[in-house]
């Protein structure tokens, strides 16, 4: 999630962290200008406008090089770090990162331990892995050997590299990490509605989740969940809060990046919506051939303003 719309997320209310996208590691020590580039938040003490921590997330399969980075990371002041092993992208495994890791549960050890090593030890380090790759039948050693590192929080996205992010997510599988120092568990996957989270919790046995997806078609999902866990269910925010959000969203990436590349993030973010929102749909029918960014705010404008007439 990139740091518009973790910012305005976090405002909305409901989460504790977030993480960004991640930073791929290859072959240096990366200069800072590209970590404040991924997680501007680095600027203002690593927390969104909200005061929410914002994890930055790297990527790689050199140990040296991943804690090399990490040390970098730190120093600019981020109040954590998640280390990537389950994104699925060809171009990320053939070069030995992401999910491709979970076929060596022992090189997941080796990464773990080695950024674990370089941080501060006030500086909480994360890790974020599958069931498996092709299978889960190794799921067990891979959180073993993450857990055996001494990171903070292990997150795990319930399925497979295979089953990429087809549902169902097999939640269950949790339960069968051996944790014998009780590291916090994170669930993750396929959580979109409040009682999805029930269920994950009643099936994981874990009471700490992460919303990926849900989070971008439904924007309030976090302060919902919140709600319902206090018992005091909440209706969804209105298509015209949505519409004010969508403005906010498109011209604060304006501001952050040049203008036009705002119009993607948009449409993208419209996709999603459609989930919850009818109305997206028809907004994105309008708005999908749009290449100019004036157009584009006029059409984001017309629609805010027609729902106010
Ligand atoms: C477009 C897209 C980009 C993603 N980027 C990342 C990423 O950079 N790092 C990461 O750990 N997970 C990433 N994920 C995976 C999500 O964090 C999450 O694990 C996955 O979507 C399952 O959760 P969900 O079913 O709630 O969406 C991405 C997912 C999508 C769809």
């Amino acid at each position: 999630m990139e740091s518009v719309m973790r910012d305005m997320l976090t405002r909305i209310g409901g989460y504790e962290r977030c993480v960004t996208e991640f930073v791929r590691i290859s072959s240096t020590v990366l200069p800072p200008k590209v970590f404040y580039r991924l997680c501007p938040e680095l600027k203002k003490g690593g927390k969104t406008s909200a005061g929410t921590p914002v994890y930055v997330q790297l990527l790689g399969s050199d140990p040296a090089l991943m804690a090399a980075n990490a040390k970098v990371v730190a120093k600019l002041g981020a109040p954590g770090i998640d280390l990537n092993f389950g994104c699925p992208a060809k171009t990320v495994n053939k070069s030995r990162g992401g999910a491709t890791l979970l076929k060596t549960p022992e090189a997941i050890y080796e990464i773990c331990a080695a950024v674990r090593d370089a941080a501060p030890s006030s500086v909480p380090v994360t890790a974020k892995i599958r069931l498996g790759f092709d299978s889960d039948a190794q799921f067990e050693d891979i959180a073993a050997q993450a857990l055996k590192s001494g990171i903070t929080e292990l997150t795990v996205h319930a399925r497979t590299k295979a089953q990429a992010y087809r549902p169902p997510a097999r939640w269950q599988r949790l339960r069968d990490i051996a944790n014998p120092d009780q590291t916090p568990i994170i669930a993750n996957g396929e959580i979109w509605t409040p009682s999805d989270l029930f269920d994950c919790q009643t099936q994981s046995g874990c009471d700490a989740f992460m919303l990926a997806r849900g989070a971008l078609c439904r924007p309030d999902l976090a302060r919902a969940i919140k709600a319902h866990c206090e018992g005091q269910p909440q209706e969804p925010m209105s298509w015209a809060e949505i519409s004010e959000l969508l403005l906010y969203f498109f011209e604060a990436n304006g501001a952050l990046y040049q203008r036009k590349y705002a119009i993607n993030p948009l449409k993208q973010w419209l996709v999603y919506l459609q989930y919850c929102y009818p109305q997206a749909a028809a907004l994105f029918a309008q708005v999908k051939r749009i290449r100019d960014p004036d157009d584009m705010r006029a059409a984001l404008l017309g629609a805010t303003a027609a729902l106010a007439a």
